[in-house]
């Protein structure tokens, strides 16, 4: 049975980056005392601009074993690289450039091939990264995601075939907004992560927020609502705007004290 998420809510998007700055690092370190390197995901859309902006300043970007880590999507949009709504374009200018990080380290989703086919040479990739048999699933050690206001992750949305996927690790998706074609990661391996840290800011999302942090997760109907990890950490990281709606007590523990 996994074990409840952990809430943490700073007053705002700053001190929630900087928070989220202070967690990423502070996993980082412990996780590199026992493996030669650390596979993280970052999450898509417009709110980890804030996070990745902190982690380029001097206190974070010389705290952090940056050539250790390899980076990896939850998802993309089916646009090219160099497009305006890609994720993999706003990670490189706004993470990847700033810290010199090279393409060596980066695994990004071919949004610009069919989406069936950059789904499975995603899937591939993965597989090949971990090197391990072809019937287990890939452990991450950090899973970035956002929440969308209709509960999708991810693009994992509403009412689409992508939440029904049990087997494959990364699949072709639908949006019915913005880019209509996508790229996700699933259940399956979402779930499997060691870390899963929702990173979600701003007022727009409280309503959503406490929807799916209030849901029953025996019977989750909202897709943000049916991450929950077979062994490892669920935390949300919150500023009070995007928590004002919520009702479920607030763990306001140090993110250390697992
Ligand atoms: C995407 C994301 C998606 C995102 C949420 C929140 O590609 O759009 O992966 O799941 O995290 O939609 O987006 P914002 O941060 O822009 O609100």
């Amino acid at each position: 049975m996994s074990r409840p998420p952990e809430i943490h809510v700073l007053e705002n998007e700053t001190s929630l980056a900087n928070e989220v700055a202070d967690f990423l690092a502070w996993t980082v370190e412990e996780t590199l005392r026992r493996h030669a390197q650390f596979r993280l995901v970052l999450s898509g859309g417009s709110t980890p601009r804030s996070l990745y902006r902190t982690l380029v300043r001097p206190e974070w970007s010389q705290r952090i074993a940056w050539p250790r880590i390899r980076f990896f999507f939850g998802d993309e949009r089916c646009v090219s690289p160099t497009h305006a709504e890609s994720n993999y374009a706003t990670a490189k200018a706004c993470l990847f450039d700033p810290l010199g990080i090279p393409d060596t380290q980066v695994a990004r989703i071919h949004g610009e091939e069919p989406p069936e086919d950059a789904a499975q040479r995603y899937e591939t990739a993965i597989r090949q990264d971990f090197t391990i048999d072809p019937t287990t699933v890939p452990q991450f050690d950090l899973v970035l995601l956002g929440l969308g206001d209709d509960g999708h992750t991810a693009s994992l949305f509403p009412g689409t075939a992508a939440l029904e996927e049990h087997t494959r690790l990364v699949v072709a998706g639908s949006s019915p907004t913005g880019v209509p074609q996508r790229v996700t990661m699933t259940y399956p391996l979402l779930n499997r992560a060691r870390v899963v840290l929702f990173l979600v800011a701003g007022t727009k999302k409280a309503a959503m927020v406490r929807r799916v942090l209030d849901e029953d997760i025996r019977r989750p109907t909202l897709p943000a609502a049916r991450i929950h990890l077979t062994e490892g950490r669920l935390l949300w990281y919150l500023d009070e705007a995007a928590a004002a709606a919520l009702t479920v007590r607030r763990r306001s523990v140090p993110h250390h004290e697992e």
